[in-house]
């Protein structure tokens, strides 16, 4: 089979197509052809040994695709030879066939395309975990959301638009910001590019307290981190919620007299770690996305696709920041 492959840490400009052999699922595991995979920021990182996981090579990076069954490993009896599929397989994706867990499988919708799917699960799973379990997002609350425009941020611009929510979108363009309110925010701002010395910081405070509103956000998905959180949380309701998603900007310090003074809670999201701990609300959570997806409440918004032999291009959009919602490598 084709793959594109890390043969050595580096850029997406290292990686390689090459022809690998087709794996073998084992007990518990289906063999997919892959249709579609989405492409992400942690595949920028995984390829760099910049991610919490770091796979021998050579490997294919790609944690989510879409395809059909094409092998059952011993007592597989959930899933057919032929079924199409979403699964999360951490890497490896961006091949013409992989190994998935059944455990990380979730059956497509009839009325779903392949590049829908392997554009759906991950930053929608993230973002509804975010906004549901870690933030208890309300109807009415206002929720602030940095990187509004890239693969997570828009998805929690759909989600918290969804609930009810006020949504108000931070980003770094005009292009960016008018694809968030194409989606439903309400408001936005666009912020300069970081990082900011103390009065930079304090500019940008005041630009997002200014779209806030004198209340401030109840909730902010923090995709971005780097010098953009502590400003965002400057912005904050009494009583908020403070979501820490990711870090492309980079790890952010922050003030600890902030949360005090707002009485307002910093809340970790570590998606991955909740599918594995708590599977019966991921389920329910994946259920619900699929039904708000069946209603037509969220849609993934794929800007390009590419074919597997640019699968380097495509990583290389998103880590340049170029990306609009999301990026799909699909596979003939
Ligand atoms: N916690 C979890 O469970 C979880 C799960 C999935 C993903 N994540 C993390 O969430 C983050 C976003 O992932 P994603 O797949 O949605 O990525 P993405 O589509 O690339 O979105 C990231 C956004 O960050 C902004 N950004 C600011 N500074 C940047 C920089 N220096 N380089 C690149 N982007 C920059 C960009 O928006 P602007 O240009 O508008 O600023 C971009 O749209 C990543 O850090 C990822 O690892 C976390």
């Amino acid at each position: 089979m084709k793959a594109i492959v890390s043969e050595q840490i580096g850029g997406p400009q290292t990686l390689v197509l090459r022809e690998l052999e087709t794996p073998q699922p084992g007990p518990g595991e289906v063999r997919l052809r892959v249709r579609a995979c989405g492409v992400n920021y942690p595949d920028a990182l995984i390829i760099e040994d910049k991610y919490q996981f770091r796979p021998v090579r050579p490997f294919a990076p790609g944690g989510e695709v879409a395809g059909e069954v094409e092998a059952l490993g011993a007592d597989v009896t959930a899933f057919q030879v032929g079924q199409r599929v979403i699964a999360l397989v951490g890497h490896g994706g961006m091949a013409e066939q992989v190994v998935a867990k059944v455990t990380k499988c979730l059956a497509m919708p009839p009325a779903m395309s392949f590049v829908d799917a392997a554009a759906f699960i991950f930053t929608y799973g993230t973002s509804w975990h975010a906004l549901k379990q870690r933030a208890a997002l309300q109807a009415g609350d206002t929720l602030l959301v940095l990187g509004a425009a890239g693969g997570v941020g828009l998805a929690a611009v759909q989600l918290g638009v969804a609930v009810g929510a006020r949504v108000i979108a931070a980003v770094s363009s005009e292009e960016k910001l008018a694809l968030a309110k194409a989606h439903g925010a309400v408001d936005g701002v666009v912020y300069p590019q970081g990082p900011f010395d103390k009065d930079g910081t304090k500019a940008l405070a005041e630009l997002f307290k200014g779209v806030c509103g004198k209340q401030g956000a109840n909730v902010i998905y923090d995709a971005v981190g780097g010098d953009y959180a502590e400003a965002a949380l400057r912005a904050i309701a009494w009583e908020g919620r403070f979501l820490i998603v990711g870090f492309p900007a980079g790890i952010p310090r922050l003030p600890l007299n902030l949360p005090l003074l707002k009485g307002c809670q910093i809340v970790g999201v570590f998606w991955g770690a909740f599918t594995d701990r708590d599977p019966v609300a991921n389920q329910r959570n994946n259920e619900e996305l699929l039904d708000l997806y069946t209603q037509g409440k969220i849609r993934p918004h794929v800007s390009a696709q590419y074919p597997l032999a640019d699968a380097g291009r495509a990583i290389s959009a998103l880590a340049e920041r170029r990306a609009l919602g999301k990026l799909v490598v699909t596979i003939d």
